[in-house]
């Protein structure tokens, strides 16, 4: 089973994923694809002495470009850790059923174009939630709308901050992510 991760920031999540396969020879993770040149997921990448591809978001509309590349790598899987830009429509119908997200909400709350990082928490703790949580789901063409795979959920309080929502997420991510990524490659069949 080969990886390939979309981020478009610190890369906290890259960096989980990476550490975690990283003994487990039955899946490797490939490339890190970010259309952000000095995005953090690109050092952990390096550090780990996985490839790195930069592009465009012109490139990423164009289509053929990144999709030669993920052709290359021989992707089996695509997964977006924090990446920002839309996944044009005619990428996601070549790769169906290969892409998944990550959201730091209990989609489908809190979800669609903008919602994301500390806009998603604002909006929870603005809104008096009791709980927030992460969601894993397909990617299709609507932002945050795909097939959900698991969800995993954290208790609010009043006391909560931005700050420790955004701790508790993060709590979360690292948690389940990578294992969520771990179970559906035996699982399904990619
Ligand atoms: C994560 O909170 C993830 O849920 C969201 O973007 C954030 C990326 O964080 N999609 P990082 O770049 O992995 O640290």
């Amino acid at each position: 089973m080969r990886i390939a991760l979309f981020a478009s920031g610190t890369g906290s999540n890259v960096k989980n994923i990476i550490e975690y396969f990283s003994d487990k020879p039955k899946v490797s993770i490939v490339s890190v694809y970010s259309n952000k040149q000095n995005a953090g997921a690109l050092t952990h990448a390096t550090n780990a002495g996985i490839l790195t591809r930069v592009f465009s978001g012109a490139q990423l509309k164009e289509i053929a470009p990144i999709y030669q590349l993920i052709e290359q790598d021989r992707v089996d899987l695509i997964v977006l850790a924090g990446f920002l830009l839309k996944i044009p429509e005619e990428f996601i119908v070549k790769f169906k059923g290969k892409i998944i997200n990550l959201h730091p909400s209990l989609l489908p709350k809190y979800g669609g174009k903008g919602m994301y990082g500390n806009n998603v928490h604002k909006a929870v703790l603005a809104a008096g939630e009791k709980k927030t949580g992460i969601t894993i789901h397909y990617v299709n063409e609507h932002y945050d709308k795909g097939a959900i795979i698991k969800q995993f959920e954290t208790a609010l309080s009043t006391e909560d901050t931005l700050e420790s929502v955004g701790l508790k997420i993060k709590e979360l991510e690292k948690k389940y992510f990578p294992s969520t990524i771990e179970e559906l490659t035996t699982t399904t069949q990619l």
